[in-house]
C-alpha cells in the first residue's frame, strides 16, 4: 500500500480541492488564535493541505514536536509558530513530492517567523527507529489523517511510545469506521487514498493503543464524514466513518478505568489562550478557578505532564472509593439487599 499512497499524494493529487470525499478537509471551525498562524504560511503549503483535524494542543512553547506523515507541512509550520524559537518541530514522509513543497519553503517560512526550527526526514512512520531519531525525545508527536494509511499501524504506535517522553502525548487526527472495514473497501485504491479503506474500527484502535502502553486513550473531538462521491458511497455501503482526534499519555500507573481517589484539581487560567477553561478531552472542560473532582487518571494527566503548573491538586492516592462515577463503565452488581428478587439463592 505504500507506493499506493506515495502515487496518490504524490502525483493524483495537486491540491486539497481534487479531493474525492470531504475526508481529509477539515472542515472544523478553527479557533481564533490559530488564524493569524495560518496566514503567516505559504499559500502553495496550504494548497497541499489533506488533513482530517486539528493537531495543535495547547502549551507547547519550548516543545520538541513531531509530526508523522506532515505532507507539505502546514501543520509544521504552524506547531513552529506554538513551539517558538527555543523549540523544535520535525516532520516526517515518506512521499517526495509532499516533503519537496515543505522544504522548497522553509528559508520563508524562517524569514517571515524570524527564526528557523524545522525539519524535514523522509522516512516511514513505521519504521522511525531507522531515522536518526533519539529515543523519549519528543514532547509531544502529532499526525493529521496519515495513521489509517499505514498498512502497519501497531508498528506505528510502537515507534511513537518509543520516542516519546515519559508524560508526552501523542495528539492525533485521524478516520475511523463504526465497524471492520470489508476487503474489498480496504483493497480499492481510491479509497484507500482517501482514508476511508485503511481506517480502523474504532474499538480495534482502542485494542492497539493500550496493546501499545497507552492506556486510557482520550478522545478530544469527533465528527461524522459524509461519502459525497456517490460511487464511493456506494461501495463503502452501510459503513459510518468518523474523523476523530486523540490524545494517548506516555505515564506509568494509568489504570484501565477511571478510578476514584477523592481527587480534585483547580485550573489557574494560565495555559496561553484558555483564560477561562482548559479543555483536556471531550469530558473534561475544567473551568478556571472551580472545584474539578477528577478520577486517579486524568490526575496523571494533568499532574504528570507538562500541565502540571498550571493546576493546584487536591488529594492523594492514599484512599479508593471505586469506580469514578461518570466515566462510562460501571460497578457490575445488584446493590438491592432486602428482597426476594435481589438475593435469589439464600
Ligand atoms: C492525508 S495526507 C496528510 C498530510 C498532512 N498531515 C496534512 O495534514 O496535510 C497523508 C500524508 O501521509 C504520508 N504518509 C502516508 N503513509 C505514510 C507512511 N507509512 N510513512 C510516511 N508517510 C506516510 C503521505 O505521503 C501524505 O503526505
Amino acid at each position: 500500500m505504500h507506493e499506493v499512497v506515495q502515487d496518490y499524494y504524490g502525483k493524483q493529487l495537486q491540491s486539497t480541492a481534487d479531493l474525492k470525499t470531504t475526508a481529509c478537509c477539515d472542515i472544523s471551525s478553527l479557533p481564533e488564535w490559530l488564524k493569524p498562524l495560518l496566514g503567516r504560511i505559504h499559500p502553495e503549503v496550504l494548497s497541499r493541505y489533506y488533513g482530517c483535524g486539528l493537531v495543535c494542543p495547547s502549551l507547547l512553547e519550548g516543545c520538541r514536536v513531531l509530526d508523522l506523515g506532515c505532507g507539505s507541512g502546514r501543520d509544521v509550520y504552524a506547531l513552529a509558530q506554538l513551539v517558538g524559537p527555543t523549540g523544535e518541530v520535525v516532520g516526517v514522509d515518506m512521499t517526495n513530492e509532499q516533503l519537496a513543497v515543505a522544504q522548497a519553503h522553509q528559508g520563508w517560512h524562517t524569514e517571515t517567523f524570524g527564526y528557523g526550527n524545522v525539519r524535514f526526514i523522509k522516512g516511514y512512520i513505521e519504521k522511525l527507529d531507522e531515522l536518526d531519531l533519539e529515543p523519549g525525545s519528543f514532547d509531544v508527536i502529532v499526525s493529521n489523517c496519515v495513521v489509517n494509511l499505514s498498512p502497519e499501524k501497531a508498528a506505528v504506535l510502537a515507534g511513537v511510545e518509543r520516542l516519546l517522553k515519559p508524560g508526552g502525548e501523542f495528539y492525533f487526527s485521524d478516520v475511523y469506521a463504526d465497524r471492520r472495514v470489508p476487503e474489498a473497501v480496504r483493497n480499492d485504491t481510491v479509497l484507500y487514498g482517501e482514508c476511508l479503506g485503511g481506517a480502523l474500527y474504532w474499538n480495534d484502535f482502542l485494542r492497539l493503543a493500550n496493546a501499545a502502553g497507552f492506556v486510557d486513550p482520550r478522545l478530544v473531538e469527533d465528527r461524522p464524514l459524509e461519502v459525497t462521491d456517490s460511487a464511493l458511497a456506494a461501495q463503502t455501503g452501510n459503513l459510518r466513518f468518523f474523523s476523530a482526534t486523540y490524545r494517548l499519555f506516555k505515564l506509568d500507573g494509568l489504570e484501565s478505568a477511571c478510578e476514584d481517589y477523592g481527587q480534585a484539581v483547580i485550573y489557574k487560567g494560565t495555559i496561553p489562550n484558555n483564560p477561562h477553561r482548559f479543555t483536556l478531552d471531550k469530558h473534561h472542560a475544567i473551568e478556571t478557578g472551580r472545584v474539578f473532582p477528577v478520577c486517579g487518571n486524568t490526575w496523571r494527566m494533568l499532574h504528570d505532564t507538562r500541565f502540571a503548573n498550571h493546576f493546584t491538586f487536591i488529594g492523594d492516592f492514599s484512599h479508593h472509593f471505586g469506580l469514578f462515577e461518570g466515566c462510562g463503565s460501571v460497578m457490575p452488581f445488584d446493590t438491592a439487599t432486602n428482597s426476594a428478587e435481589a438475593s435469589p439463592c439464600c
